[in-house]
């Protein structure tokens, strides 16, 4: 087990032997999933592989049953989302983006109340000040809304962005974006691949979740495929196939690579 001592130096996240169940279904088994650091890793898989759970499970939405998660070569324990913040990690979820009865800023300032302190943010910052933080953040990113705007009265892909650029506001380590292009025209996906590929460049490290293995053969350093809850297998992005990453997510890991495993065992 030296290997995993050491590992931390490569590996921003090491999440190993996680098993997720609901109920009967077993969602994730038994499945390592290891980040390096400053890369872009696509985690991809056909609907229901897990891949929403397995990244839930490093942002606090949800405990494992059983695995360890180590972040920056330690141990830790994920209880909730204000410890995953803590630890530099941000998520944008799949199923939770927006909220579209709060304006712009409300939404990039939303949850992290408890940042500066007991009060919330809402009463310790002035709203100008706010709007002003939220409107260089959008500035940066050259995402162009209106920071005052109700985000229910912007467009699905603008809202995306948003949900986005939030994760930017703390200067995180690790950025897991779930499925941010799905409701994008290609023109949006477009400059959410460029915003993945300007944050790698500020050092972050990257997991990105989608169906679209287009903007995946364009965007990741390696792809790693879970298949019915179980890893089937991580690809390099030079040796990019299109076929075998679709034969894995439909099939699984291949028998021989599943024996090398057991052998390595
Ligand atoms: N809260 C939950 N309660 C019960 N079952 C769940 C829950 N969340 C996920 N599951 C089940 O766990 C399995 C994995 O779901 P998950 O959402 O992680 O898949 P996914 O790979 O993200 O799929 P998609 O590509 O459709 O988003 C599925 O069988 C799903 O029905
Ligand atoms: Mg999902």
């Amino acid at each position: 087990m030296a290997e995993a001592t050491q590992s931390g130096d490569d590996h921003i996240v090491e999440m190993e032997g996680i098993t997720k169940t609901f109920g009967e279904v077993v969602a994730l088994e038994d499945v390592t999933f290891r980040l390096r650091r400053n890369e872009i890793l696509a985690l991809a898989g056909d609907n229901g592989a897990g891949k929403s759970t397995l990244i839930k499970c490093l942002a606090g939405a949800l405990q494992p049953d059983s695995g360890t998660i180590r972040v920056d070569g330690e141990v830790v324990e994920i209880p909730n989302p204000r410890v995953s913040k803590d630890l530099g990690i941000e998520t944008t979820f799949q199923d939770l983006a927006v909220a579209g009865n709060l304006t712009v800023t409300q939404n990039i300032f939303l949850g992290r109340e408890a940042v500066s302190g007991p009060d919330t943010l809402f009463g310790v910052l002035d709203k100008p000040a706010m709007r002003k933080r939220a409107q260089e953040l959008l500035d940066d990113l050259e995402i162009h809304v209106d920071v005052a705007e109700k985000v229910s009265n912007l467009s699905g892909g603008e809202r995306q962005l948003v949900s986005i650029s939030r994760t930017l506001l703390s200067d995180p380590k690790i950025v897991i974006m779930d499925e941010p292009t799905s409701a994008l025209s290609v023109e949006g996906a477009d400059r959410v691949l460029e915003l993945i590929d300007r944050m790698q460049k500020q050092g972050i490290s990257i997991v990105l979740i989608s169906h679209n293995l287009d903007y995946i053969r364009r965007a990741a350093d390696r792809i790693h495929v879970l298949h019915q809850g179980r890893s089937a297998g991580i690809i390099d992005a030079t040796d990019f196939d299109q076929d075998e990453i679709v034969k894995r997510m439909v099939g699984g890991m291949p028998e021989e690579e599943r024996d090398e495993q057991t052998a390595d065992v």
